[in-house]
């Protein structure tokens, strides 16, 4: 458990905005270096030892505009032993160096050899590389439209170490159709990158080295099934506070958690005005009393506290009904509204805010059912797959380049599974329960209700959706712009780990398979 500290002390830090070393050709080139570092996380915590890009925690922000293409050097300069308990027993990690990064831009529409491979991982300063790995300058197209994306890292078996270390940052994308809307920007522009960790009293993270109660015949350091920090973190500070204007803010709100989901909610019972998801604006404005969060997934938010000065408000996590009541992380941060109005706010909550085409009327030319489930290791110790399958298992996943599929996950387990698909943006179709009970037994998959339509919080792009037990969630693809391998895989990092992920090939229509 970490030690006792105090609540809204710290003030909510910015995140700076990484700036290009220089332009080659007219594309902005960036070099960021993985580090260790200490950074104060809390004004009562020592300095925690940390991994980062360029020795931020979370990383820097990288923010580009819609059509023009970066490039970025990514550098590993780490130490070449873990700080966090590194499991060998899993994906030949004890075949491979230690430490081994390789970094992933969620959500976008990169090409393959760019894309973070787990297998394309490299050491400090490239002396050893995965099989996969083929360069250490990536480019990015961003021909997508606006949005919020984050980088982070990807490491075949070791990626819940990695970004719980710290390696995670935003990435944003900007586009014309999106700047005319007058959103509130600039200084009422605020990212918030949520997290959990747990700490010791002297300030170092805690990560379990084994699942409790501890086993002597399983390895050691062996994997967990799950983490949860006892303790919520915004931008890298414990539960901070952010003094603000009476007016409208705009928040890009990211879960970078490796287990956790939240139910953000506001303790003033206002709302939040909800104008994008994972891949960009929405169509509509939608008015949310409760968001819920699942890791990896983005909302894009306004907040308005117009009339509300001198009042504080409080970010909120939702706990279930039988949460432990010494559970703390039902505080997120809190908005204190105590600073003069600086000018007029003139900007607007749109009704109307973009074009979103459905893909419902595409073809559909495949629809795989997937499932996701448990099963157990030679330690007995839970192995959960997808589709029974294992990631060293020959790909399986493997659209043809402009096909629109449905996916259909079938989630057997007994709790919620991100899902998330490399490449692209989806949308998501429906989700039906059924009775896992029935099913456990006999195999039938019966239905108990009908099938219900996306939430209006997730009516719109998405790179991740939330998968619930005993249900058959649908979503609906259109495979493009690039062919390659991808991944796919459940973005609780400890699943994505061991071994909820599959490699997926994007096939070329005219090409060989
Ligand atoms: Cu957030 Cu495979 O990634
Ligand atoms: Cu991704
Ligand atoms: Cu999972």
């Amino acid at each position: 458990m970490s030690p006792k500290l105090k609540k809204f002390v710290d003030k909510l830090p910015g995140i700076d905005i990484l700036r290009p070393k220089h332009t080659n050709y007219n594309t902005p080139y960036y070099e960021v270096k993985m580090e260790e570092f200490h950074q104060k996380l809390h004004r009562d915590l020592k300095s925690t030892r940390l991994w980062g890009y360029n020795s931020q925690f979370p990383g820097p922000t990288i923010e580009v505009n819609q059509g023009e293409p970066i490039e970025v050097l990514w550098m590993n300069e780490l130490p070449k032993r873990h700080f966090l308990p590194v499991d060998k027993s899993i994906h030949h990690v004890a075949e491979h160096p230690e430490v081994r990064t390789v970094t992933h831009l969620h959500g976008s529409e990169t090409q393959s050899d760019n894309d973070g491979y787990p297998e394309a991982w490299f050491t400090r300063n490239f002396e050893e590389v995965g099989p996969f790995f083929e360069r250490s300058v990536y480019q990015y197209p961003n021909h997508q439209r606006a949005t919020t994306l984050w980088y982070h890292d990807h490491a075949m078996g070791i990626t819940r170490l990695n970004m719980y270390a710290g390696l995670a940052g935003l990435y944003i994308i900007r586009d014309k159709q999106e700047k005319a809307l007058n959103l509130p920007k600039d200084d009422y522009e605020i990212p918030l990158v949520i997290q959990d960790r747990t700490f010791n009293d002297d300030g170092s993270l805690f990560y379990p080295s084994e699942p409790d109660p501890p086993d002597p015949a399983l390895p050691d350091p062996s994997i967990v099934p799950f983490f949860l920090g006892d303790t919520i973190l915004v931008n890298g500070k414990v539960w901070p506070y952010m003094e603000v204007e009476p007016r409208k803010y705009r928040f890009r709100v990211l879960n970078a958690s490796n287990t956790r989901a939240y139910q953000l909610y506001l303790d003033s019972e206002q709302p939040f005005y909800q104008i994008g998801t994972d891949g960009g604006l929405m169509s509509k404005t939608v008015k949310v009393s409760k968001l819920p969060m699942e890791p990896a997934e983005r909302v894009d938010l306004i907040l308005d506290f117009s009339n509300l000065e001198g009042e504080t408000i409080h970010l909120k996590n939702e706990l279930g009904p039988d949460a432990d009541p010494e559970d703390e992380t039902n505080d997120v941060m809190q908005f204190k509204v105590n600073l003069p109005l600086s000018e007029k706010d003139t900007t607007d909550i749109p009704h109307f805010l973009s074009h979103i085409p459905t893909l419902r009327d595409n073809r559909i030319t495949n629809i795989r059912s997937l499932k996701l489930l448990g099963s157990t290791d030679e330690y007995d110790r839970p192995l959960l797959l997808l589709d029974n399958k294992k990631w060293s298992d020959p790909v399986t996943e493997n659209p043809i380049l402009g096909a629109t599929e449905i996916w259909s996950f079938m989630n057997l387990t007994g709790f919620t599974h991100p899902i998330h698909i490399h490449l692209i943006q989806f949308q998501i179709l429906d989700r039906r329960p059924f009775d896992l009970d029935l099913y456990n037994e006999q195999g039938d998959i019966i239905f108990t209700g009908a099938a219900t339509p996306p939430a209006p919080y997730e009516r719109g792009w998405k790179d991740t959706v939330a998968a619930p037990s005993a249900q058959i969630t649908r979503i609906i693809v259109h495979f493009t712009p690039f062919t390659g391998r991808y991944v796919w895989h459940c973005h609780i990092l400890e699943h994505e780990d061991y071994d909820m992920m599959r490699p997926m090939d994007v096939i070329d229509p005219e090409g060989e398979e």
